[in-house]
């Protein structure tokens, strides 16, 4: 890792530098939308942690995010077991000193009729998706009001935004999903959770939201392709296809149409913002 107390100059001088120096870390983002995230916080000047399970997926986006002339730190990490949050916090802290935004990525699918749900099977998406996110934000909100002067820690009211912290909920999350119920129930809860942050954290004026991405092309969405093929004898690329039909946009989005809406949310043009899910969907969801 380079030193973040190095000076970079940044390479990409046709996209706007909202996030200058900003210290965000991104979970998941070894691959799909993380790794789209994590490149576009980059793009817009931040030094971005990369919190992903697979240490070479997490490697490999180390490198494509430092070959943008901002820091990154590879960090694996399986963020279901929270024993592991807390250091990752303070490897962060020490290495950066500080943390200004949160990216809570990572995330698990599972496409199975609700009948034949086990608990084995809740407890593995709920402990990524909302036991893992909800203590990430946690531990780095408490490290965001460490951040904080005192004197204004200590006031009813921050003057300005110390942090921001985007949650990924989905689709999934505004309705129901009879092959996915347990996933659903997270994003659902994911969104629960952004509001409930977002009050706790006003008087901090630490800004939490969510997006609600659509169908995103990723290797999500492989797999839940693969689990429809089975469960109703569909060809490869057939549920995919039936689902982009239902988008009023009739197209699947890419990584970056998610990573621009959360560059957005992280930057100061949020700043009035918070305690929203953010629907990025071609229009699939109006509410
Ligand atoms: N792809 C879509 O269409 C879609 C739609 C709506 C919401 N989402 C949400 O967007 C987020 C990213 O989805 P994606 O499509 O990029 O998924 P993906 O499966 O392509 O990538 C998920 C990443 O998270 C990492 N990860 C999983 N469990 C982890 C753990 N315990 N600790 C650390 N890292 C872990 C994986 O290793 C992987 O790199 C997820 O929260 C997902 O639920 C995706």
């Amino acid at each position: 890792m380079q030193s973040p107390l190095l000076s970079f100059s940044v390479c990409d001088d046709t996209m706007e530098q909202r996030l200058r120096d900003k210290i965000a870390i991104v979970t998941g983002a070894g691959r799909g939308i993380g790794k789209g995230v994590a490149l576009r916080l980059a793009r817009e000047g931040a030094h971005v942690v990369i919190a992903e399970y697979d240490p070479g997926t997490a490697q490999q986006t180390a490198q494509e995010v430092q070959a943008l002339g901002v820091s990154a730190m590879p960090y694996p990490v399986d963020l279901s077991d929270v024993s592991q949050i807390p250091p990752m916090v303070d490897a962060v802290v020490r290495a950066f000193g500080r943390i200004d935004i949160l990216v809570n990525n990572a995330g698990r699918v599972q496409t199975k009729p609700m009948l034949d749900l086990t608990e084995e099977d809740w407890d593995r998406i709920v402990s990524v998706n909302q036991r893992g996110l909800f203590f990430c934000l946690q531990a780095v909100a408490r490290q965001m009001i460490a951040q904080i002067p005192e004197e204004i820690r200590n006031s009813d009211r921050a003057p300005h935004s110390f942090g921001k912290i985007v949650n990924f909920s989905s689709v999934a999350g505004r309705s129901g999903r009879p092959n996915s119920t347990h996933y659903a129930a997270t994003k659902a809860a994911v969104i629960s959770i952004t509001r409930s942050a977002a009050l706790a954290l006003a008087r901090y004026n630490i800004n939490v939201n969510a997006v609600c991405p659509g169908i995103v092309l990723t290797a999500m969405w492989q797999e839940i392709d693969q689990a429809n093929q089975l469960m109703r004898g569909l060809e490869p690329g057939e549920w995919i296809r039936r689902s982009i039909e239902t988008v009023p946009l009739k197209r699947a989005a890419q990584p970056e149409d998610i990573a621009a809406a959360v560059a957005f949310l992280c930057s100061p043009d949020a700043d009035y913002i918070t305690g929203q899910a953010l629907n990025v969907d071609g229009g699939l969801e109006m509410d």
